[in-house]
């Protein structure tokens, strides 16, 4: 049978990542090693697929900008429109990865596998993760199954969906998880096995467009903590925010001050989500007064993922209830 042709975009992030010593774990340079030289640490792709590769940008992903973004789902979608493409693979630091992976699953549009991976360990420590994680991430970018799933990041051995997936320890090589649904499958001895299909809209059913040109809007992300007196929500509003995410206590809750100033900011035009700082659950109704003020449950969106979804939302419409109900599509 004929080899896929899996086309591998290179990010940087640890899985480029270059160390002092073969034991530092910490303290180098992400981004630092090229994607042939990625390539050709693993001659075991060649087995799984036909892979080529180009480099979109090299670096740590903390340093994640929407031009990046864009360029990404552009290229991408570029290439899932070629009928020798089966399908991507990004290579991405793990700290921003599942930001990234959200924003593709919204704006890519194609059924074709689109697979996220990285490394917990520099490409030069001992038990370097980065090659079994890029091997696997090619077997599911090459498996038929992983048609339709929009887009998937693989590490670690799991399968997990771009909407739900976070990354949850510092250090851990099992730090992407799922918590509030769990992972849609696994890779073992070289064998990708789905057991869930993502059902929110994602990839084809997608409303949201992008191209290189594309302004995102300004949305912030304000933390919810003890004394929390609104502060940073007037910042925020003077600092030209179109949207505001605000990670609070449990179910989404709001510190009575900030709900004050977050209810002039709504005033003022400006869009908000209510999301919570908690690791895992649904943020959904919780008091009446929020619905008055039209703030918007956020759902098991996390904080950053609300944040990527209110953006898009934006560059379509203002109206609340219409990006409220985005919210329960997505
Ligand atoms: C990064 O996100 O670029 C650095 C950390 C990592 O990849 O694990």
């Amino acid at each position: 049978m004929k080899k896929k042709h899996i086309h591998i975009l290179a990010t940087g992030g640890t899985i480029a990542g270059q160390a002092a010593s073969e034991t530092a774990t910490t303290g180098y340079q992400a981004g630092a090693i090229g994607v042939e030289e990625l390539l050709a640490a693993v001659p075991e792709l060649r087995d799984v697929a036909e892979v080529s590769g180009e480099t979109i940008a090299a670096i740590d992903s903390k340093d994640m900008t929407s031009e990046i973004w864009l360029r990404l789902a552009v290229r991408t979608q570029e290439l899932l429109q070629r009928d020798d493409v089966d399908g991507v693979v990004i290579t991405h630091g793990t700290d921003t990865l599942e930001e990234t992976a959200y924003f593709l699953h919204l704006t890519v549009h194609s059924d074709k596998p689109v697979v996220l991976t990285g490394a917990m360990r520099p490409a030069t420590a001992l038990s370097a993760d980065g090659p079994m994680n890029l091997l696997q991430a090619v077997l599911v970018a090459a498996d038929p199954e992983a048609c339709g799933c929009g887009v998937l990041v693989v590490l670690n051995g799991r399968i997990d969906g771009a909407r739900e997936v976070t990354k949850m320890h510092t250090t851990a090589l099992d730090t992407f998880q799922s918590p509030e649904t769990g992972a849609l499958g696994t890779v073992q001895d070289g064998q990708p096995v789905f057991y869930h299909i993502p059902l929110r809209a994602h990839t084809v059913d997608s409303e949201f467009a992008v191209t290189r040109q594309t302004k995102l809007p300004k949305v912030a992300i304000l933390y919810g903590h003890a004394d929390d007196d609104g502060f940073l929500v007037r910042a925020a509003c003077e600092a030209g925010a179109k949207g505001i995410v605000y990670a609070g206590m449990g179910n989404g809750s709001i510190p009575w001050p900030v709900v004050q100033e977050l209810t002039k900011a709504v005033g003022q035009g400006v869009l908000v989500v209510r999301s919570t700082r908690g690791a895992a659950g649904r943020v959904v109704y919780a008091e009446e007064v929020y619905e008055d003020f039209a703030f918007i449950p956020s759902d098991t969106l996390n904080p950053q993922k609300a944040r990527v979804l209110l953006q898009l939302a934006l560059l379509e419409t203002h109206k609340h209830e219409e990006i409220r109900a985005m919210f329960a599509r997505y």
